[in-house]
């Protein structure tokens, strides 16, 4: 006897079918799956003859072969156990086989029969809404919020076997649920920090604002407490809402990561990730024998923060040079490649010097000059050429301590400026194919960055005299871009651009 049950599975933050064929032949006692099983796979069968047998069904003395078509695919995780179970239950005919047809499953069984939870449910939602409509998704009842996501599907959340045994032989009624998102409006921020809260830090406060409107990683350099990590953690409060799409991606990556929060369907802020400095490479970018998300992609459309920045090794810092520069990570594997997406805005924080104080006037800095060099030059230098702005976080002083937030510009009122500038730049490069002006090429440059006279004059003096690099140059018109969108101007005009400048703190330096 023959049974087959679809289930799926996720490559990277995709899902693809899979086929349960559950076969019952004479001959000796055996259990054997196919179809390039891993580990957890391969023990399903310990968890499904259990779980059977504790729902109190009897299976008989039979041969069992259970193939996963297609069967060249490794597959991994504890998904498929439901399928299996009912494929089994199909074949000795305690529940109709035919009936499974309309059904796409996936879950883990316990010994005890209970349905627990699996990662990647909304991957595999959408792929049941998509290429199979009309079958019914029988999903653990833990996952249902993110499954709810897909729009009009059918869903059957279940909380044990035994009760789904039971609806397949009509003896129990399971209420379907259909897939509607409720909370299509994305537009509102959630998180509770606000750049009001931070006293003083204007510069850092206006670069942020910069950065967030054209899109370019920041550096912010100061000494201890004065507010680096105060103010990156806002970042995301002046960012622009995150499309529905983006939404579903950044939803995808935390479902397939298992890191979405409980009972959460779509995640509508945009992340903010800070690794700490001990973080590995497969940590950091993804991998591991079954490719999981990093933290780079679990930071996909929002911030990416790296405090304490030459803490990080300086290999674990190479690793981010191709991601960065291509908004995913590719892994390759023996039998698959795959890729997560990972396009970030980068934001990192370091002290000026090991002991913090080089450049606090009320602290003496205890470091040699060759203490500093060795410090700084643990950035390495590519690394450093992805982030446009680096600015000072100088320490405070007590009277901007004191002074009354009521002053300060919230979040809300910052982030009107950045949407009314990214609407700017998202016209101005419709048919570029780029999105913002930290992506501008060399084209791109030339054509949106013209300087008048006095433009070209302050720049040649700045790249001649203080010996900024060619690169540094552009740059600096990349950002003169952005804060001329910011002052809706068509023109970059010397206020734009000797502010760009201010940005350029270690170029400046060194
Ligand atoms: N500008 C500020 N406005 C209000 N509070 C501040 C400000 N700067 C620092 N603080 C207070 O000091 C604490 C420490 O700040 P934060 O952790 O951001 O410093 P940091 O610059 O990241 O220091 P470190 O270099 O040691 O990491 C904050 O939690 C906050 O309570
Ligand atoms: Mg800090």
């Amino acid at each position: 006897m023959l049974s087959t049950v679809l289930s799926g599975a996720v490559v990277g933050v995709d899902a693809y079918p899979v086929q349960v064929e559950v076969d019952l032949a004479m001959g000796l006692p055996a259990f054997n799956i196919v179809g390039l099983p891993e580990m957890a796979v391969r023990e399903s069968k310990t968890r499904v003859l259990a779980a059977i047998k504790n729902c109190g069904y009897h299976l008989p003395d039979r041969r069992i072969t259970v193939n996963l078509a297609p069967a060249d695919i490794r597959k991994d995780g504890t998904s498929f156990d439901l399928s299996i179970a009912l494929g089994l239950l199909g074949a000795t005919g305690d529940i109709p086989a035919e009936a499974l047809n309309d059904y796409l499953s996936v879950g883990e069984l316990s010994l005890g029969g209970d349905i627990l939870p699996v990662r990647g449910t909304l991957s595999l939602a959408i792929l049941a809404q998509e290429q199979n409509p009309a079958k019914t998704l029988i999903i653990p009842a833990a996952n249902l919020a993110e499954a709810a996501i897909a729009e009009g599907l059918k869903i059957l959340p279940v909380h044990n076997l035994k009760d789904l045994i039971e609806y397949f032989r009509g003896e129990k009624h399971i209420e379907p649920i259909y897939g509607e998102l409720s909370d299509k409006d994305s537009n509102i921020w959630q998180g509770s920090a606000d750049l009001a809260e931070v006293s003083g830090q204007h510069t850092a406060k206006r670069a942020i604002e910069v950065a967030a409107a054209g899109g370019h990683n920041l550096l912010m350099i100061g000494p201890p407490g004065s507010g680096k990590t105060m103010l990156a953690r806002r970042i995301p409060s002046v960012l622009p809402p995150m499309e529905f799409e983006e939404s579903i991606e950044v939803t995808k990556i935390y479902s397939v990561a298992g890191k979405l929060p409980k009972d959460h369907g779509l995640l509508v802020n945009r992340p903010f990730r800070s690794p700490h400095h001990t973080i590995s490479n497969v940590a950091l970018i993804g991998g591991g024998s079954f490719p999981h998300p990093g933290e780079i992609s679990l930071a996909h459309c929002g911030v990416l923060f790296l405090d304490e920045l030459p803490e990080f090794k300086k290999q674990v810092l190479e690793v981010l040079r191709q991601p960065l520069e291509e908004n995913r990570v590719l892994i390759s594997r023996a039998l698959m490649s795959l890729e997560f997406p990972a396009k970030v805005m980068l934001v990192a924080a370091l002290n000026p010097c090991p002991c913090g104080y080089a450049t606090d006037p009320r602290h003496n800095c205890k470091c040699s000059p060759q203490q500093i060099a060795m410090y700084r030059a643990r950035i390495s230098g590519p690394l450093l050429d992805r982030i446009d702005i680096q600015v000072e976080v100088p320490a405070l002083r007590y009277n901007e301590m004191i002074q009354q937030n009521s002053a300060a510009e919230s979040s809300a009122e910052i982030r009107k400026r950045v949407l009314a500038a990214r609407a700017v730049q998202k016209d101005r490069y419709k048919e570029r194919g780029i999105l913002n002006n930290a992506q501008m090429g060399k084209r791109e440059l030339k054509e949106f960055c013209a300087l008048d006279s006095a433009g070209h004059h302050l720049l040649e003096n700045v790249i001649d005299r203080l010996g900024m690099s060619a690169r540094a140059g552009d740059r600096i018109l990349k950002l003169a871009r952005t804060i001329a969108d910011l002052d809706h101007s068509e023109n970059i005009h010397l206020s734009h651009l000797s502010e760009a400048i201010q940005y350029r703190v270690l170029d400046r330096e060194f």
